[in-house]
């Protein structure tokens, strides 16, 4: 029988933990964790992950500020207002909602924010860090996984872990950690140009699906007694819910379940812990900017 891997259960506990962090802080007169956040342009899902920010702030107790930016805002108005936020000795950690407008390019923005602020831990000093197994900010996905394996006491040391999909905020970012000294995991990285995906899915004994097509591994791939963590959370046309979708992973979880021995639900598994990893990289900023 398999096992869920709790991710609503498992953020939960890490958002008490920091609350409790920051009612010590708090207490002894420290600096509250200050996040602010950049939003360019009226994209919907953009709106909706910066508001549920916004609240994840306030339910730890770290102060922020949501700075709303109209969509024909230039590249360097933008520029201006990350080096306000850079020399604001006020504002701890912050980050620039992505995607955004077209005629800004991701990349230069990105570079613009101080590394010590980068609270989503995409500038390239962040990275840098990160593959030289330095500590630092982490992306929030690959934070969440490596997170929830080690709450859950799930060993990777020498363990094959086949992670589908190569994008630069989950599968490579992952590839790297996993493959670390304390994790010690012999990591394959599989994607759209591998010849046969499931000659490698096959001696997985730990799958990662991070593709972003639902359904996409099936039972017949999983090797029995696997680990199976599933990124996918594309909306499906759905007539079971209020608002007509719901979100579909990249596991098909009744036929691949009942081989686990563990498992990550879609909803209600990773997404939940990447919430948290913003809050995590906000307190460790503000602890290195005050030096406690
Ligand atoms: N858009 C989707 N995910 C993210 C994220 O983690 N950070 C930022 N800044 N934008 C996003």
């Amino acid at each position: 029988m398999y096992q869920l891997i709790d991710g609503k259960r498992i953020s939960a506990e890490i958002r008490h933990e920091i609350a409790e962090k920051v009612a010590g802080r708090a207490n002894h007169g420290l600096t509250i964790p200050h996040l602010g956040a950049i939003l360019v342009g009226d994209d919907g899902s953009s709106e909706t992950y910066v508001n549920n920010k916004v609240k994840d702030c306030a339910e730890v107790g770290f102060k922020s500020t949501l700075i709303r930016l109209a969509k024909d805002t230039t590249e360097a108005e933008l520029l201006q207002r990350i080096a306000l936020l850079n020399a604001d000795p006020g504002i701890n950690g912050f980050i620039v909602q992505l995607p955004l407008p077209r005629h800004i390019p991701e990349a230069r923005i990105i570079e613009s924010i101080d590394p010590r602020k980068d609270a989503d831990g995409f500038h390239p000093a962040n990275i840098g860090r990160m593959v030289a197994g330095l500590p630092g900010f982490l992306p929030a996905t690959p934070y969440g996984i490596v997170e929830l394996l080690k709450r859950y006491k799930i060993d990777t040391a020498g363990k094959n872990c086949v992670i589908i999909g190569r994008s630069n905020i989950v599968g490579r970012p992952l590839s790297i950690l996993l493959s670390q000294k304390g994790m010690d995991a012999t990591v394959t990285l599989v994607h759209t140009k591998t010849r046969d995906p499931r000659y490698f899915l096959g001696e997985a004994d730990i799958i990662v699906a991070a593709i972003g097509s639902p359904g996409f591994v099936t039972a017949d791939m999983v090797k029995e007694g696997a680990v199976v963590i599933d990124v996918g959370t594309t909306r499906v046309p759905s007539d079971q819910t209020k608002t007509g979708w719901r979100l579909a992973g990249d596991v098909d979880f009744v036929n691949v379940a009942p081989k686990c021995s563990w498992i990550t639900p879609v909803p209600g598994g990773v997404g939940p812990m990447t919430r948290v990893a913003l809050l995590r990289n906000t307190l460790m900023a503000t602890e290195l900017q005050t030096g406690v």
